[in-house]
C-alpha cells in the first residue's frame, strides 16, 4: 500500500464513516479472489462504484482488454483527486459522483451498458432508499449478459441483490481487514421502465 493511500483512506473515513465503510483498503488476496471469476475477454465496459484508493481499479486495468473502458465513480473528493493524480491510463475515467447516477454517467461518456459493475459501496450503512435506488439503476445499467461483483462486510446486500438479479454466487474472504462477503450476480431482472432519467438519489 502506498503511504499516501493510507492517509487518503483514513481522512475520507473520518470525514464520512457511513459512506466509506472501512479505513483500510482491500487486501491483494481479496482483490484477486473477487476478480478471478470475471471473463475479462468479454468486458468492454467495466464500472466501479467506490474505487476509494484504487486497489481494485489498478488490478482491473491490469486484466482488462486494451480497448476496454473503466468508469470509476466515487463520492469522495479526496479519493477522486488522488486517483486522478495517479492515473496515466487512457482506459480509466474517474468521476466524482454518485453510483445511483450510473446510467447518466454512462450516457455522458457515450458508453453502452456495462458488461460488469464492481462495487465496494457499504450498502448496509447507506440510507435504505439510496441502496435500493443504486441496485435498481445497476440492473438497468448492465447488459443482459452482464455481471455484478460486490464485496461487503455484512450480508445486508443479499436480499437487495435478490430483488434485482436472478442468480447469485457467494464466497467469503478472511484475509482482509475486515473479512468480507463476496457476491457475483447475473441475469439482471428487467425493469419495465428505465429510471435512468429520474432523480432517484436521496
Ligand atoms: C469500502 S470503500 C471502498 C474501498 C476501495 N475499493 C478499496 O479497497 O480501496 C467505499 C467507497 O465507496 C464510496 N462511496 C460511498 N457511497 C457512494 C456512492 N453512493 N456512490 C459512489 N461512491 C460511494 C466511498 O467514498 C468509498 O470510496
Amino acid at each position: 500500500m502506498q503511504r499516501n493511500d493510507f492517509w487518503v483512506g483514513a481522512s475520507e473515513f473520518l470525514r464520512n464513516p457511513a459512506m466509506v465503510g472501512s479505513a483500510f483498503p482491500a487486501s491483494t488476496m481479496m482483490v484477486d479472489r473477487m476478480l478471478a471469476p470475471l471473463d475479462w475477454s468479454s468486458i468492454s465496459v467495466l464500472v466501479e462504484y467506490g474505487p476509494g484508493t484504487g486497489r481494485f481499479t489498478f488490478a482491473a486495468l491490469d486484466r482488462m482488454r486494451c480497448d476496454a473502458t473503466l468508469l470509476a465513480i466515487d463520492t469522495g473528493a479526496g479519493f477522486v483527486e488522488s486517483l486522478r493524480a495517479r492515473n496515466d491510463d487512457p482506459r480509466l475515467i474517474v468521476i466524482e459522483g454518485n453510483a445511483c447516477d450510473v446510467n447518466r454517467h454512462l450516457a455522458d461518456h457515450g458508453l453502452e451498458n456495462a458488461d460488469c459493475i464492481l462495487t465496494g459501496l457499504p450498502f448496509s450503512t447507506l440510507p435504505p432508499e439510496q441502496a435500493e435506488a443504486i441496485m435498481r439503476e445497476t440492473a438497468i445499467a448492465l447488459q443482459p449478459s452482464g455481471m455484478l461483483a460486490a464485496y461487503q462486510m455484512r450480508t445486508a446486500i443479499r436480499p437487495l441483490i435478490e430483488r434485482h438479479f436472478a442468480r447469485i454466487d457467494q464466497d467469503y474472504e478472511w484475509l482482509n481487514i475486515p473479512p468480507c462477503h463476496l457476491y457475483w450476480a447475473d441475469r439482471p431482472i428487467d425493469q419495465p421502465i428505465s429510471a435512468s432519467g429520474l432523480k432517484v438519489c436521496v
